[in-house]
């Protein structure tokens, strides 16, 4: 198991992108700090994971990650519960569209309070729990944040500057904490089917095509949190072009994708755009080439 023992905190992890990494590392035998606003949805999560039969400890607590009180008891009762913390998953998050002149002002403050404060918070309280004694297994910090960055689709100002922000905040921290047994990595997902994106209609079945499942970015949350990236810091992981080297994967020949090395010129030419954001990220292709 990838992450036995390990004690792994993941925001907005009642539904979507967050509920799925909580399953998926409880899969791999982490124990679990759960938080979010809904406690009816944090109970699911929760059940879902004792279903899978799995001896790891899962813990809840509800908090508004805008609140900085609540984020810090949220992250006490995880350390009091589970003992130190090896992993937080910065993952809650909120975005509302509209043209910018019209954007209420309110909401504008609200997504940029969730989606940047919200990380400030969530470091901030988790940082005297992090477990950062040990250079050969170091605490990990992970942002969710989004193809938003660096694409910036209109109607989005709000989000698009969270977005970009938090991409700032980790480059920021990775440079501050990097005596400190810290990694800060970030997974920036194309759209995916949550309510999120899709509302009521998130896992209808009748997601277009070209939208992920939640699930679908598991891998890249794990091999984070793995042994396998120990030394990998302020990385960017792109979902999309990960997702063209799972694309080319499934259609090269045998010879061409059994690790990175043999697979890496054939992707450069099939995927010379994509390219570029995957190489530094070798081992988490050899990951994906290992789980698939
Ligand atoms: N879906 C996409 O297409 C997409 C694409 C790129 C990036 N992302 C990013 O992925 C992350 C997860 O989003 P998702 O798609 O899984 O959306 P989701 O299904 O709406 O889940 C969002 C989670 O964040 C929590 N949350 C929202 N506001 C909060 C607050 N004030 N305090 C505490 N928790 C709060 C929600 O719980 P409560 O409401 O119960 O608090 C929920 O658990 C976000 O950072 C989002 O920006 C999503």
């Amino acid at each position: 198991m990838l992450l036995k023992g390990k004690n792994v905190i993941i925001t907005g992890a009642g539904r979507g992108i967050g509920k799925e990494i909580a399953k998926a590392c409880a899969k791999e035998g982490a124990n679990i700090g759960l938080t979010a606003r809904t406690m009816e949805e944090l109970n699911a999560t929760k059940k879902e994971i004792e279903d899978l039969g799995i001896n790891v400890k899962v813990v809840t607590k509800i908090a508004d990650i805008t609140k900085f009180q609540q984020v810090m008891e949220a992250f006490m009762t995880f350390q009091d519960e589970l003992g130190l913390i090896n992993s937080v998953i910065a993952n809650a998050g909120y975005s509302r569209m509209w043209t910018t002149h019209e954007f209420i002002n309110e909401k504008f403050a609200e997504i940029l309070n969730v989606n940047v404060l919200g990380v400030f918070y969530t470091f901030k309280a988790a940082y005297p729990y992090l477990k950062k004694d040990n250079k050969n297994d170091k605490a990990r910090f992970i942002i969710t944040g989004s193809e938003a960055y660096p694409n910036a689709p209109s109607k989005l100002t709000a989000y698009v500057a969270s977005k970009y922000a938090v991409v700032g905040m980790q480059k920021a921290m990775a440079t501050e904490y990097k005596r400190e047994n810290i990694t800060f990595n970030m997974v920036l997902p194309t759209q995916v089917d949550t309510r999120a994106l899709r509302g009521k209609k998130a896992g209808d079945g009748n997601k277009p095509e070209h939208v992920l499942n939640p699930w679908d970015l598991n891998d890249y949350y794990l091999f984070l949190l793995s042994e396998n990236a120990n030394r990998i810091d302020n990385g960017l992981i792109f979902t999309y072009d990960f997702n063209e080297a799972k694309k080319v994967l499934t259609e090269a020949p045998s010879g061409k994708k059994e690790n990175w090395e043999v697979f890496k010129d054939y992707f450069r030419e099939k995927a010379p755009k994509s390219y570029d954001n995957v190489k530094k990220y070798g081992k988490l292709v050899d990951f994906i080439i290992s789980r698939s």
